[in-house]
Formats: C-alpha cells, structure tokens, sequence
C-alpha cells in the first residue's frame, strides 16, 4: 500500500488534457532515467540509494554519529544548498515543536552573515561541540569562509589535535580544497558518491549523519525511502503518483502556469519547502524555461499571501501536503460565559479546525481559479521523511526531462559567484570546478 496519496480531483477540470495522455512519453522517460540514457545520467546515483542501508558507508555514518553523541553538546553542521537543505528539512520533519535535541544542531555557512556567525561563536564558548563540514566540490564560499573560521575557534578551543578529532568532513573522495584539508589535518572523511549531486544528496551522509547525531532513527529513513523505490520503480504512469504528479504540474505549466506553491498546514513542513524548492529550482529553472517554485505556511500565510492567491493573478497552482495523524492533538474546551464565541468548536480537537482550514482554503482557490494538487501523508515521522524525498526526487527527474532539460547541472548558479570573485579579486580558475 502507497503510504502517500495523490488527489487531483482539484485540478483535472482545469486541465485541457489530462495527465494519463502522456504515459507513452513518461515511460519512455522512465526508461531513460533507469537505463541512464538522459541528459546528465552521470549523476543517477541517487536513484538506488535506498538499497543502500547495509552498506560500509551507512554503517560508517552509525559509527561517527554515535562517537559524536558521546562527546559533543552541539554539532556545528557546515554548508549551504543540497549540503544543508535536506538535513535541516529531516530534523524539522521528525522533531516536535520546541522539543531540543541532544546534541543539539546548528547551521552555519549557509548563508555569509557576520552577525551570524559572531553569534554563533559566542555562543560557541561554553559548549562541548563538533563540526561536520559538508561540501561536495570543496570549495563553495559559504561553507568555506564559516569553515575556516569556525575551525579556529575550536582549535583555540581545544588545541589543534583534538579539534581534528571533532571535526568531520563529508565532501568528495578524490579532489577539492576541503577534501585536501581533511587528509592533511587526518580528519574524518564521509564520501558523497560521485554520481550524486548535491540537492540528491539527502539519503547520503549529507543528510544522514546530521539526523543520525540528532536521534533520528535514519534506519527508519532508508525503510521509507526503499519503499518508495519500490513504488516509484513502477513504469506506468496510472500506477506511479510521482510520474502523475510530474505529468500534472508539466501540463499545468504548458498551459500557462506559472508558479507552483508548495503548501504546508504543519511548521514543521516548512524546511521541507525550502528542500523541495530547491530540488525543483535548480533542477529545472534553465534554457528559460521551468515553473517558479515558491512555498507558503498555512494558515499563517492565508494571512499575507491569501489576497494574492485568491484574487490575484491567475498563473499559480498549489500543491498542498497534509498530513493525516499531526502526531498531537488539543481539545478546544466549552467555557461558560463564552466571551471568546468560541463555544461553536468545544470538544473539537484543533487538528480538525486546521483540517477544516484546509478543506475551505482548497475549495476557495480553486473556486478562485487556482488548481490544487493534494498529496496525503501518513505522520511526521522519518520514514515518511524518507519516502517523501524519493517521491519528489523520482518526480523531480521526471519533469525536468518532460520539459526537456537536464535536471542534474545547474550552470545558471555561477553567475553570481564570477562576480562576486571578481569583485573580491579572486584569481586563476579554480572556482570553475563546478
Ligand atoms: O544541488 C547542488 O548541487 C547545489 O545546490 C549544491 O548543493 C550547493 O551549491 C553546495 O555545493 P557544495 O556541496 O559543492 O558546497
């Protein structure tokens, strides 16, 4: 039984044509991706990730991450993109709301903010901590300068030997600043598979030793994820909901939609749209073509955004997750003078006034003229998480090839960064590398 549900019963009447039409196309895609013919096939790797749980490199993750839970108040993890979205997406998935987690989890080079970064150290100070450096080319910018800086303030810490005994370097096996680093300072070295690209990365060490260090049972995670290989191997289109959710969106888009919003009832979904922005993004924003993915948290965002959505202009679709069992429930309570005039919901629970929230914010935007797409999933919990990412990678890869794009290269990102080495009198060429 698939644990996550796809409905699109709030889209096919605005479809001119309804997905099921392209399933000669998808499962041509479908062998292209499994017989890796398609463009940017060199980094398929992560299709047979989830088959990879009783590997050396996942038993190696268990290892570090228990050594790290021994000795480490926090653990400073240290990237930016696919090296730092999908961990942070699976602690807030499976963590409940203002629970800690020990060791605790901070983020750092993920973006090049001084106040950030001084705050940090200070707080730094006083804590038993490690740091798990995660860069895939080695010389990303961000991570690199947070690195550095950080890599001396436990050095003053606790001396030069002890913090390469804290120190762990997830990057490539072979080439890279940061892989060079680590061999020289004897680091610990977790390998990114080759044929892995970065916003793919989740169900490596990227996203596992984070979540391993946290608590998160990653067997749970690689358990949801081969299920989802197993569901999402299939090559019909009827039978595979990430191909039908890939052949939705494609033919929304076609039909001058623009903008998909990814839309979450639950905080704790929140960095999950910051992932699956990403994933989608960069995977398919090129040749000038691709939807615009954005995210919103409802109902917070019904409260800035709602205006737009319902009235504004007409090139968006959403794509709501919801999630069946919130994993809490609160009784709203009867009161006697009823002030509040709220006496109308006593004895519901507010998971079934989030539900109904919901439902009538569904049927307003599609009344509305935006079409929505509702996928279904069972708790927060990290199998879920697992199946969840392989759902969207597998359909991720189908729709960038039903666009007719590479979904694994992103060339548009060094744009920016020419510049700002230009402007920071960088020379030679060696932040070609990607
Ligand atoms: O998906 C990608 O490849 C990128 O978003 C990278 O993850 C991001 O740029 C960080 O790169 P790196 O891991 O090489 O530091």
């Amino acid at each position: 039984m698939n644990p996550i549900k796809l409905d699109l019963s709030g889209v096919r009447s605005f479809l001119d044509e309804q997905p099921e039409t392209l399933d000669k196309k998808v499962l041509k895609i479908h062998h292209m991706i499994h017989d890796r013919t398609g463009k940017g096939s060199g980094f398929l790797g992560w299709l047979d990730l989830p088959d990879s749980s009783d590997s050396q490199a996942f038993q190696q993750i268990k290892k570090i991450a228990a050594d790290i839970r021994k000795h480490s108040d926090v653990l400073v993890v240290i990237g930016i993109g696919g090296s730092y979205l999908g961990a942070k997406a699976g602690l807030e998935f499976v963590k409940r709301p203002f629970s800690k987690t020990t060791p605790e989890i901070v983020f750092a080079g993920h973006q090049l903010s001084a106040p950030y970064l001084s705050g940090l150290m200070t707080y730094l100070d006083d804590k038993a901590y490690a740091i798990n450096v995660i860069s895939k080319s080695g010389t990303t910018t961000e991570p690199a300068v947070a690195f550095r800086v950080l890599k001396k303030h436990l050095e003053n810490k606790v001396g030069r030997d002890e913090a390469a005994r804290r120190i762990i370097a997830t990057t490539d096996g072979q080439k890279g600043a940061l892989h060079t680093l680590a061999k020289t300072n004897g680091y610990d070295m977790l390998v990114i598979p080759d044929d892995v690209g970065g916003r793919f990365s989740v169900l490596t060490a990227v996203g596992l030793l984070p979540m391993a260090v946290a608590g998160v049972d990653i067997d749970a995670v690689m358990k949801g994820a081969k299920e989802a290989f197993k569901q999402y191997g299939t090559p019909e289109l009827a039978d595979n909901p990430a191909y039908l959710y890939a052949a939705t969106r494609h033919l929304l888009y076609q039909q001058g939609k623009k903008i998909e919003l990814l839309v979450g009832y639950e905080p704790a979904l929140t960095y999950f749209n910051e992932w699956w922005k990403q994933l989608f993004g960069e995977s398919e924003g090129k040749e000038h073509r691709g939807l615009f993915v954005a995210s919103a948290a409802f109902s917070t965002d019904l409260h800035s955004l709602g205006q737009y959505i319902q009235e504004g202009e007409r090139h968006l679709f959403e794509t709501t997750i919801h999630v069946n069992d919130p994993g809490a429930d609160v009784i709203i309570d009867s009161e006697p003078d009823d002030l509040d005039e709220l006496n109308y919901l006593a004895g519901k629970t507010v998971s079934h006034v989030n539900k109904q929230a919901m439902k009538g914010t569904m049927m307003a935007h599609q009344d509305g003229g935006v079409p929505n797409l509702l996928i279904t999933i069972p708790a927060l919990n990290a199998e879920t998480f697992g199946h969840l990412v392989y759902f969207f990678e597998k359909a991720c890869a189908m729709s960038a090839y039903l666009l007719g794009v590479n979904p694994f290269d992103q060339p548009g990102v060094e744009a920016y960064k020419t510049n700002m080495f230009a402007l920071l009198g960088k020379t030679g060429d060696e932040h070609n590398i990607k």
